[in-house]
């Protein structure tokens, strides 16, 4: 991205949005859910969303708009010393660490798309389904085929600086893939049995919130509304001037939190409805979703159209994940005697992603090794580091209301927002890191 300002504020907001929808909340969402007692984990999730999601969003937006710069300059240009600067490597480091498995997961999309096009699914009930997914994600060379195309596909939109492109495509095919979601939830509200999978989701069952359940909804808040590494920071860097940084978090974080939970309402009635466990894990969408659509009225038509749709939302967090290291290698290596311009930090940090995600389809346990420590560990400790930096290190030198004002917040929403930021999020991280210590 040019050091230049999105053309409009709805398409920073679309730029924005279209990072944070993504695999999280269509693929994560639904299998954590379902993993950690449907309703329960919706509730928890909600209030994480609320209690520090939002004001985290809000840090990030800021820090951007304020100083200018993406993470490597933002910490130091606003704090004035280089106190902070480790915490730009905390951000690249997680950022790397998720595009190694988003990049299988998305390579996995790639495939279903394919697969979509050719009729593979045509007539596959949901056991032949989990079935087809042992068997695809068993065939490695085939995998990493499908892994490197969306690395190429992201690095390719860097390197030609796109992005406007993406920014306007995104404006209209993600309204898109929304529509395609409710026509998708009206016909599985139709299936028998579908209103247990309903009360699965809806239904708050205060028993089943366990500590394991608050740290996994706190993580994939993390995950979901992309915050704790930084790539807002430098959304927030090109934000137009009379953005209003609050109501620009309000509709990131709505949007969001719809698809994630439209995805919900798809995937457990019809789960229910076909008789499989909402506990399988990471393929649990994919063993439903084909099915799913090959219930719809144009079949072929609607796998293509929803898995194409997919492949895109992916790639635009993808695009929005890489850029956090892009940017962070050309900042980071300008001053040096070896600076590497935008394009050869996209290749070297697009080599990097390649070999990540080979080690992530090569060995499974580096697969869910890579999740848990971003979404458990690596992201919420930023988001403790950064709440620290804005809420109190900041203020002593005076810069904090400064910040304030760069938001625009009114005096009284501004005072909630503060108090959240310095109380409520470390408070709450604080606790969830004691309690997975075992403390
Ligand atoms: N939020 C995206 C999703 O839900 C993933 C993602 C894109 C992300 N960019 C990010 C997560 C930056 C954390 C930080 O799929």
């Amino acid at each position: 991205m040019k050091k230049s300002s999105f053309s409009s504020k709805v398409g920073l907001i679309m730029a924005a949005a279209g990072g944070a929808v993504g695999l999280g909340n269509i693929w994560k969402f639904p299998y954590i859910a379902g993993e950690n007692g449907g309703g329960a984990f919706l509730l928890v999730y909600l209030l994480c969303v609320l209690l520090f999601g939002m004001p985290l969003l809000i840090t990030e937006f800021m820090i951007g708009k304020r100083s200018g710069k993406s993470t490597y300059g933002a910490f130091r240009a606003l704090s004035g010393t280089t106190h902070w600067q480790w915490m730009s490597w905390l951000c690249v480091f997680t950022a790397m660490v998720i595009m190694g498995f988003y990049f299988v997961v998305t390579g996995w999309c790639f495939n279903y798309l394919i697969e979509a096009l050719t009729n593979v699914f045509h007539g596959m009930d949901a056991s032949a389904l989990a079935e087809h997914f042992r068997v695809v994600n068993g065939n490695l060379p085939r995998m990493i085929g499908f892994g490197v195309l969306p690395v190429l596909l992201t690095a390719a939109v860097l390197w030609f600086d796109v992005n406007k492109g993406i920014e306007r495509l995104s404006k209209i095919l993600m309204p898109l893939l929304l529509l395609m979601m409710i026509l998708m939830a009206g016909r599985v509200l139709m299936l028998d049995g579908s209103n247990i999978g309903m009360q699965f989701f809806f239904q708050f069952d205060y028993t089943k919130i366990t500590p394991h359940v608050v740290m996994e909804a706190m993580g994939q808040c993390f995950f979901s509304l992309s915050i704790g590494l930084g790539a807002l920071i430098t959304y927030g860097a090109y934000m137009p001037k009379g953005q209003n940084v609050l109501a620009a978090s309000v509709q990131v974080i709505v949007l969001d939190t719809l698809v994630a939970i439209m995805a919900g309402v798809i995937i457990f009635p019809a789960v229910f409805a076909f008789g499989v466990s909402p506990e399988q894990g990471p393929q649990l969408v994919f063993v439903v979703l084909p099915a799913v659509l090959e219930q719809m009225s144009f079949a072929w038509l609607s796998s293509v159209l929803f898995f194409g749709l997919l492949c895109i939302a992916a790639l635009t967090s993808t695009i929005s994940l890489m850029e956090v290291a892009v940017a962070f290698v050309c900042e980071a290596t300008a001053a040096s005697r070896h600076p590497l311009n935008r394009r050869k930090s996209v290749c070297l940090v697009a080599a990097l992603a390649v070999v990540l995600m080979i080690l992530c389809i090569v060995f499974p346990a580096i697969f869910d090794l890579s999740d848990q420590l971003t979404a458990g560990f690596t992201m919420p400790l930023t988001a403790l580091c950064i709440s620290i930096f804005v809420g109190w290190v900041l203020p002593k030198s005076g810069a904090g209301s400064v910040l304030r004002n760069t938001t625009g917040l009114k005096r009284r929403v501004g005072q909630v927002y503060l108090f959240f930021l310095r109380w409520i999020v470390p408070l709450i991280i604080l606790m969830v890191f004691l309690n997975g210590l075992g403390l």
